[in-house]
């Protein structure tokens, strides 16, 4: 794979004209262009074994912007979302063809450190998986992990769950088990145990799935106070969340990147009819 990728052989013209019309997509959005590129994905193939799971997929992520990404069940959104951090190589026989630019450096690169980019782009996880042990451990272990200094730890985690707006709950209690905390404050927990690291891109597995309505609501007004900070990505089911929290939205269909571009235009007038059929509802 590394070969591949070091030797370019990815820069076809048919990902010259992908990414032309990507381009040409994203900078139809003021607002859009107006942001900078923080990753990009260049004609990105990713197989498990014989299952091509994502075909020639391009996409432009600006800074400061919540990317959502649908599309039904099995169309690769968790695949793509996993070869953002090179999360992809923990599963065995697969095969990544294509480029990840993070700020205009390939992610697959041999001289870059997968702690490093996994420090950078954090992942949330569809499921809440605090660790086994204290609430206060929990967010502390990434940067004791990293031997980050700059900060002292208490207020490390002080900060990371404020910032995930956990804090006034959990401010008396952080050294019990982080497992007592309900369903809607692991959730929080885990944004705050990714903020900690203070990574630059944050990746989403369908974060709210699992949870009650309040703290679906929770975790979205939080979202719209990290997107001031942070360029984020997001996979959801669910066309409302995507349509009231995100700028942009990609549609993804059998492994494809059918659409991406500012949310508005995706949902009042997408461009391919197999999107129009799909938020109108007609299959999926
Ligand atoms: N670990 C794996 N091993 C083999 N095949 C996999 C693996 N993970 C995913 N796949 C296959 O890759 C394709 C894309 O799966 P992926 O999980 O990315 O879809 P998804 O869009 O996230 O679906 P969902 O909405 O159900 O979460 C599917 O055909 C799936 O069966
Ligand atoms: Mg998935």
């Amino acid at each position: 794979m590394q070969g591949e990728l070091a030797s370019g052989r990815m820069a076809g013209t048919n990902s010259k004209l992908a990414t032309s019309r990507l381009h040409e997509m994203v900078h139809a959005g003021d607002a859009a262009a107006s942001a900078s590129v923080k990753m990009e994905a260049q004609d990105l193939n990713f197989y498990y074994g014989s299952t091509h799971a994502l075909k020639g997929v391009s996409m432009v992520l600006r800074e400061r912007r919540i990317s959502a990404l649908i599309g039904p069940s099995g169309c690769g959104k968790s695949t793509f979302l996993r070869t953002l951090n090179r999360m992809n190589e923990l599963i065995a026989s697969t095969r990544l063809t294509g480029t990840v630019l993070l700020d205009n450096h390939s992610i697959y690169d041999r001289a870059q450190d997968v702690v490093a980019i996994r420090q950078r782009v954090g992942m949330v996880f569809q499921r809440p998986n605090p660790f086994p042990m204290s609430i206060f451990n929990n967010v502390a272990y990434g940067p004791r992990v990293l031997r980050m200094k700059k900060e002292p730890l208490p207020q490390v985690v002080e900060r990371s769950l404020r910032q995930a707006a956990l804090w006034d709950e959990v401010k008396d209690r952080l050294q019990t088990s982080a497992l007592g905390l309900s369903g809607g404050q692991q959730q929080r927990l885990c944004i705050a145990r990714v903020l900690a690291v203070e990574p630059e891109v944050i990746l989403m597995d369908e974060p709210a799935s699992a949870l009650d309505p309040i703290s679906t609501t929770k975790i979205e007004d939080l979202l719209r106070e990290l997107r001031n900070r942070y360029t984020i990505v997001i996979v959801t089911h669910n066309l409302q969340q995507a349509a009231r929290i995100s700028d942009d939205t990609g549609f993804f269909l059998t492994g494809e990147l059918v659409e991406f571009g500012p949310t508005e235009w995706l949902f009042v007038k997408p461009r391919d009819s197999r999107t129009e059929d799909y938020i109108t509802g007609r299959f999926g």
